[in-house]
């Protein structure tokens, strides 16, 4: 990556990082000083375990996952490392996700209210399980080591596309679920006559988005992505390709995200090579 490149990576993550953090001071605001606050009594402070470990988990830890790979100071580790992390950093929010539901439907069962009736907790039900089809087959694609190349070349748009759906879906489902609670949960002065908790929890709303359109934004330019291992081992064995008319292609001039003819050519024969490793 060139340096420009490496710059604009830097401004977005750096904002990405910001809303993210700013999402998780809010949604711990709105449960300790707006709500309950937090205990595992089975009564409201109970319920407000969900919100709070679906914006740190299911959110912010899935979102930070998604990008790891695009870290440029972690080019520098093995592929196998970064996997690691990627696929802990994955689990970890799946943890996270469950304890939240036993959380909700602790609450309701202690509550005698029923469970499973809203479209929130339809499509939410369906994004943990399906997060979780994508944790085994991902294990099983890129973990363990007997799986074919071809194999893993072939699922791996699948892989992408199916992450990247999910966590815009989880995004979605939680500004849902925001809403049915301030609705819920808001009287006298109600939702609809605006009193700070419900501007308040708008504005996290809004966060929750800014973070998710940031993420998906960067798991999306081909510019910033992991150089392929074989042209990494290169500029490791070849003195950090430093003289790129020695050893071929540089790391700049592979993902500078031009598209003149050269990089361009440069870029087929990189992603040619990049499939062979998935
Ligand atoms: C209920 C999942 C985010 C508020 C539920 C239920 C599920 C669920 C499965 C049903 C529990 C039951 O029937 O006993 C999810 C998932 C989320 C998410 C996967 C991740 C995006 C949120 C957020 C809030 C929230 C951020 C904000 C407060 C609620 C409320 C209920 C609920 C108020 C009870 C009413 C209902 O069942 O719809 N959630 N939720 N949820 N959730 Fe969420
Ligand atoms: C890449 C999502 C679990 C291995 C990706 C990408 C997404 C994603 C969105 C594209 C990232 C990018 O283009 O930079 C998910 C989700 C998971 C999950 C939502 C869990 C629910 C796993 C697991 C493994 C794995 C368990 C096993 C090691 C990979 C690999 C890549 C990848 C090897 C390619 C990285 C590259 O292009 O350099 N994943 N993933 N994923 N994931 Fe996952």
């Amino acid at each position: 990556m060139s340096m420009e490149n490496v710059k604009h990576f830097l401004v977005v993550l750096s904002a990405a990082a910001a809303a993210g953090t700013v999402s998780i001071i809010f949604v711990l605001r709105w449960v300790l000083h707006f709500r309950e606050g937090l205990a595992w009594d089975g009564g409201a402070a109970e319920f407000n375990w969900h919100p709070v470990l679906i914006v740190i988990g299911f959110v912010f830890l899935q979102g930070t996952a998604i990008i790891v790979y695009r870290l440029p100071w972690t080019w520098r580790c093995s592929k196998l490392m970064m996997k690691f992390i990627h696929a802990g950093l994955h689990l970890l929010a799946f943890i996270l996700a469950v304890i939240s539901m036993v959380a909700v439907f602790d609450f309701h069962n202690a509550a005698k209210i029923p469970n499973m009736y809203s479209l929130h907790s339809w499509l939410g039900l369906i994004a943990v399980i399906l997060y979780c089809l994508q944790l085994v087959l991902g294990v099983g694609m890129y973990l363990i080591p007997f799986t074919p190349a071809s194999w893993r070349a072939a699922f791996m748009p699948l892989h992408v596309y199916g992450g990247l759906l999910l966590f815009a879906s989880v995004i979605a489902v939680a500004l849902m679920g925001i809403t049915e609670k301030l609705i819920f949960g808001l009287s006298n002065p109600k939702y609809k006559d605006s009193p700070p908790e419900a501007i308040f929890v708008n504005v996290l709303g809004l966060l929750l988005v800014l973070f998710g359109a940031l993420i998906l934004w960067i798991a999306t330019r081909t510019s910033w992505k992991r150089p392929s291992e074989q042209i990494l081992h290169t500029l490791h064995t070849d003195g950090g390709g430093e003289d790129s008319s020695k050893i071929g292609p540089s790391l700049s001039q592979l993902s500078d995200g031009t598209d003149d003819e050269t990089s361009g050519d440069v870029r087929r024969r990189s992603n040619k090579l990049e499939d062979q490793v998935n």
